[in-house]
This record gives C-alpha cells, sequence and structure tokens, in this order.
C-alpha cells in the first residue's frame, strides 16, 4: 500500500512533523510504500469557486501551482495523513489551503474508500482540538474518505513529541497496523 503523510507545520522536525514520521516508519514496517510531503514547501494558491471542476475541466482543477503534483500524489496513495497543528482551533492557513482544493473530489469521487489518519498537536491538548477534528471528519465523510486514526498530542515547544515515548509509541503502531 501506499501512505501518503502530510506535514502542515511551518516547523520542520518538530510536532506534527514528528507524529507523521513515526506513522510512515511504522507503515514501512509493515512493508508499505511511503513519501512525506512539506506543505509548507508548497505553493498552493486558494480555492477561488471558479467551479472549473464542477463542470469545464472534466473534474480537474485549473489552477496552476503544485497542487497539479500533489493530486497525483493523493490519488495513488491508499491512505493519507494529514498532519497539522492546531493554530487558533483550526488547521494552519497552509493545511486549509490545501483542503479547500479538494473540491474536484467532489465530483470526481477519486478519494472515495480511501484512509485518512489525522495528526493535531496542540498546546492545550484534545478537547481544543474538537472542532477541527470535526471539521475533518465531517470533510472526509464528504469525500467518501475513512478516518483510519486520529492522533491528538499534547506539546508547545519545538520537537516536544520527541520526549514523548508513548506518542512515539502509539504513533509509530499506527503507522504498523496499516492495512
Ligand atoms: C499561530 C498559532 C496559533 C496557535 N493556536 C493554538 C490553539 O488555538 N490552541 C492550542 O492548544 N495551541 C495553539 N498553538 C500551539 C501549537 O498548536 C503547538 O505549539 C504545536 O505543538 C505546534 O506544532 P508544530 O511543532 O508541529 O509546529 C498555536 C500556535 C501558533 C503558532
Amino acid at each position: 500500500m501506499k501512505v501518503l503523510g502530510l506535514v502542515g507545520s511551518p516547523r520542520k522536525n518538530s510536532n506534527t512533523d514528528i507524529a507523521v514520521t513515526q506513522i510512515l516508519r511504522g507503515a514501512e514496517a509493515s512493508s508499505h510504500q511511503t513519501e512525506k510531503l512539506y506543505l509548507y514547501d508548497l505553493e498552493i494558491a486558494p480555492c477561488v469557486d471558479c467551479r472549473n471542476c464542477k463542470t469545464k475541466s472534466n473534474h480537474q482543477c485549473t489552477i496552476k501551482d503544485d497542487m497539479q503534483l500533489v493530486y497525483p500524489k493523493l490519488e495513488e496513495a491508499d491512505v493519507v495523513v494529514f498532519g497539522s497543528p492546531l493554530y487558533w482551533y483550526g488547521p494552519t492557513a497552509k493545511m486549509k489551503l490545501l483542503i479547500d482544493r479538494l473540491r474536484p473530489y467532489v465530483e470526481s469521487k477519486k478519494l472515495k474508500d480511501k484512509k485518512a489518519i489525522l495528526v493535531i498537536p496542540s498546546a492545550e491538548g484534545a478537547d481544543a482540538c474538537s472542532f477541527m477534528a470535526g471539521a475533518f471528519e465531517l470533510s472526509f465523510e464528504y469525500l467518501g474518505v475513512d478516518l483510519a486514526g486520529k492522533v491528538l498530542v499534547k506539546a508547545y515547544e519545538k520537537a516536544e513529541v520527541a520526549k514523548q515515548p508513548a506518542t512515539l509509541k502509539a504513533t509509530f503502531e499506527l503507522g504498523k497496523a496499516i492495512k
């Protein structure tokens, strides 16, 4: 299987990155193919509701930016790990840009029956993540994507998750359990 990890934090080697990477390492231990993308390395323009993906372009987004590289990777993946820290009780701006650009899949249904794993580090912990997790869960449901796991990590300082053996183990095991 192919597992694609999306890191929606601007901080490389920090909490989101570490948790997503552990999931990918676990997946590799179960012989799955993995790839990781740092969203902050990509140019992702906002969806402008042109509706071309609905009507004029065979369900393709017509905005020419790095999402054109991401779309085939999403379509080839069996499991997508969506990792974003909690920013003001929602995802980071970059992750939101990516989510908005999933609009073509409402029509094409190309993400249907794929699996998603959600990773949300936050300073306040799980209770503060209910709005963001809920928004992702509803969006996955709308796209026909099955939520296969949810990791809500309490962490604030850079790379704090590296000092949480339980989180490292749980995320590795989550990846290893992918089937
Ligand atoms: C702009 C901004 C907004 C944030 N908003 C929240 C928040 O609403 N609730 C919370 O618990 N933590 C919030 N945080 C803290 C981050 O979620 C936390 O530091 C997280 O571990 C960062 O993950 P990273 O190390 O992968 O970047 C915020 C951080 C920033 C920079």
